[in-house]
This record gives C-alpha cells, structure tokens and sequence, in this order.
C-alpha cells in the first residue's frame, strides 16, 4: 500500500517520500448511541483530515470475545441485554458502523499473542480470536435495531515475540489470518492490514521475516515524557523503564533494541511509532508536538500516533486526537507538498 512515487516533471525526476498515515488505538468504549468522547473526537477528526489514512484499532475485551466478567462494564457479556454474537454489544455495532461509513478509516481488531510465549497463549486460542473477527459483519444497532456495517479490515498482533524462534508461530498466525479473511471475513475495499507490535526491534535475523509477514510492524512504542508516570494519575501508564521519544534519536537498528527503526532502512515504511503521555516535561505543547510529529514524518515512517494519555484516552491536549490528525495531515503536506 506503500509506495514511493516518482514524478518526472519536464525532464526532472523528484522522488516523494512515503505519507506517513495514522495508527490509532482506540481502546476506549465507544459509549451508546452518541458515542462517548472519544469516539466522537476521533469520527471529528477521521472526517476532518480526508487526506490522511486512520487505522483504528477496536479493542473491546483484550480481543474480541466475551472474556470480561459481567461485572467490569458489560463489554461483550453474554450476559448483557445488548449482546451481539459477532459484535461485542451495541455500542459496539453503533459507533463501529460510524467509522466504518468513513472512506478514509480502515478497523482493525486486536489480538494479543504473549510474545510467542505458547505456553501463556496458545496457538489455537489465538486462532479463535482471528476466525471471531472474521464474523463482525452486520449487525444491530441503537438506531431502531437498524443492520449496520461492523467489519473489521486488519488485524494489531499485541505483544509481539522478537526472536527467530517465534517465526513459525507468527507465519502460521498471520497466513491463518490472511485465509480466513479471505474466504470469511467481509473486505469489499480489498483492505486487510496486519500490524504487528513487539513494541521495539525485533532481533537482526528475525526482522526480515517478522517484516515479510506483516504489513506493518510497531518499533517504537515509548512515552514522551522523561518522567515516570504517578501511578494515582489514571491517564499514566508509563509507569516502568523507558527512553522518552526524540525523532532525532531514532536510529536504523543495526542489532540495537532501542533504535527504533530497522536495521534494512528500505523497511522504514512499514514501521510504526507510538508515543504515549505527551505531557511535561520535557515542554509538551503545539510548538514542540509539531516538531516531532515533523520529524516523525521525515523519518519515513509507514503510521504513527501521538496521545497526551493513554490508549483509552484520546482528547487529553496538546496531543488530542484532533490536534495530532491535522499536525500528521500537515506534516505530510510540508514534507511532500500539495
Ligand atoms: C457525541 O456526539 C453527539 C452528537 O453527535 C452528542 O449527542 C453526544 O453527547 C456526544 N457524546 C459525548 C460524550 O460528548
Ligand atoms: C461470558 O459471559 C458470561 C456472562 O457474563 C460469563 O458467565 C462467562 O464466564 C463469560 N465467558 C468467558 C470465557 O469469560
Ligand atoms: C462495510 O464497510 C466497509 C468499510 O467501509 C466496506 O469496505 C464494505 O464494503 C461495507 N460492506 C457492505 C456490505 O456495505
Ligand atoms: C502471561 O503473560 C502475562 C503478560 O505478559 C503475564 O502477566 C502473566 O503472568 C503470564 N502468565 C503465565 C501463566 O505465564
Ligand atoms: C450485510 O448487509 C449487506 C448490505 O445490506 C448485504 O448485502 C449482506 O448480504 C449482509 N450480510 C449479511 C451476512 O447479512
Ligand atoms: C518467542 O520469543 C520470546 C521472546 O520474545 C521467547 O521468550 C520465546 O521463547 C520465543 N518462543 C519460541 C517458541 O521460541
Ligand atoms: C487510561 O485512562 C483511563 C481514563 O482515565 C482509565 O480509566 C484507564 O484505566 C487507563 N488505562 C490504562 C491502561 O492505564
Ligand atoms: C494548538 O493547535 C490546535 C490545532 O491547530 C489549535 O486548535 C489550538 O488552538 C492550539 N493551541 C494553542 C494553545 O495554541
């Protein structure tokens, strides 16, 4: 889906860079037939930027089945008067279809695999998770029990395992995915995307295959601020060890976990940043947030987001859905023109 395209001009050839689009986990719930806030700032800014390209990741339950408790707030409990067998619950189907109706939106649902650790999350169980996404096709919603449009084209592999010894478990993962998609799963666009997040490099002699097999694969996932998170701030959730976000300190691997680009550079444009708690310090505000966001974008990279909170929380300022949607789109627009 990537390209770099070529432009001969009266016998000049420019080279545009690769569009750098938006990777956005939407973990929140979606709220009823309104839409909570969130969901709503992110159908505002899907709407307002036609030029950029949204991946939205839905994650109702740590995937997409009934595993919640009924008392945790009801997502897809079977018990629950809203239920849908292939859809969560209504508030599910009802904002999904929202997004869904957006030309420039692609869902994508999450599944998270352990870091190839087959003992902590089979191999089989996983598999249902795909085969379940799969099914989100049509279903009911708040709207006067109207059929709406809830399929999902793509799939955000979580805790992505690193090592040369995780690979057969991940072709067998991502070619399952990539079939059952193809015979069951509703992708009239022809869009399926799978992303993989380790969340850092993989290993040297893993990444080209980890690369092979998916569309697009997480580097870098790291926090902005370089102050741990307070763990009564119910936003923060960089809590533990980890390099604050700096695109001048992205750097090609070379064996290097932390660089958080490729080791093969021609791979930057399927790589994926994510900085979460875009909060002081250092300075977090429009200035700076641009700056990065800029530099972001020079990198090459496939998709990146930005969130001043965490994954559920996306109109915290300065980095709200809203405002990183339209510094990505005009980010692109300086580094490519147009
Ligand atoms: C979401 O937007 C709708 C109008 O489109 C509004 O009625 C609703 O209150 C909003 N939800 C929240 C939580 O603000
Ligand atoms: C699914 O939901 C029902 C009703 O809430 C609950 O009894 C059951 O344990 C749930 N199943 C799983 C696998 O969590
Ligand atoms: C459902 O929505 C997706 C995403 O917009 C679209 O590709 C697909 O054609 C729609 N399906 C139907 C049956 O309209
Ligand atoms: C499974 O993995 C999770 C997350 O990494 C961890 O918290 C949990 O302790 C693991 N469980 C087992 C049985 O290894
Ligand atoms: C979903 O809705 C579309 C459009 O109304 C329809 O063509 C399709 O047959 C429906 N699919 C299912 C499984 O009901
Ligand atoms: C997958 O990689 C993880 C480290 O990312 C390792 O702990 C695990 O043993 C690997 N699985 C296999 C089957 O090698
Ligand atoms: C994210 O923030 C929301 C809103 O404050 C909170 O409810 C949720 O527990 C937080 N999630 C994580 C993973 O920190
Ligand atoms: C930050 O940028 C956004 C988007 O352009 C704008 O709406 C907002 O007013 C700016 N905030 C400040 C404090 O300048």
């Amino acid at each position: 889906m990537k390209s770099n395209i070529i432009l001969a001009l009266t016998g000049l050839a420019t080279t545009v860079m690769a569009r750098t689009e938006i990777m956005l986990p939407l973990y929140a719930a979606p709220g009823g037939i309104f839409g909570s806030a969130e969901w709503n700032a992110t159908i505002d800014a899907i709407r307002a930027n036609p030029d950029m390209h949204f991946y939205v990741v839905i994650n109702p339950n740590n995937g997409p089945k009934n595993t919640s408790s009924p008392g945790n707030g009801g997502s897809c409990n079977l018990a629950g008067p809203d239920y849908i067998e292939h859809g969560c619950n209504k508030d599910y189907s009802t904002n999904l279809a929202r997004i869904n109706a957006l030309p420039n939106a692609q869902t994508v649902g999450y599944i998270y695999t352990r870091y190839g650790d087959q003992n902590n999350r089979s191999i089989d169980s996983i598999k249902e998770d795909i085969a379940e996404w799969a099914l989100w096709d049509n279903a009911t919603t708040w709207n006067f029990n109207e059929i709406a449009n809830i399929s999902i084209h793509g799939l955000w592999f979580d805790e992505t395992g690193t090592t040369i010894g995780n690979r057969s478990e991940y072709e067998e993962l991502t070619s399952y995915a990539r079939d059952v998609f193809a015979t069951t799963g509703p992708s009239p666009r022809n869009q399926f995307s799978i992303i993989m997040n380790p969340g850092s490099n993989p290993q040297t002699d893993y990444e080209p295959f980890l690369f092979a097999m998916a569309d697009a694969v997480v580097t870098r996932e790291t926090c902005w601020t370089s102050v741990p998170s307070d763990p009564s701030d119910p936003y923060g959730d960089c809590l533990g060890d980890y390099t604050p976000y700096d695109y001048r300190e992205m750097y090609q691997g070379l064996g290097n976990r932390t660089a958080g680009l490729p080791d093969d550079p021609a791979l930057n444009s399927k790589a994926v940043v994510i900085v979460h708690q875009v909060v002081d310090p250092p300075e977090a505000n429009n200035q700076t947030l641009y700056e990065q966001i800029l530099g972001t974008v020079r990198l090459g990279v496939h998709s990146a987001w930005f969130t001043s909170g965490n994954w559920s929380q996306e109109t915290r300022l300065p980095a709200s859905v809203g405002v990183v949607s339209e510094f990505f789109s005009r980010a692109n627009r300086e580094v490519n023109g147009g």
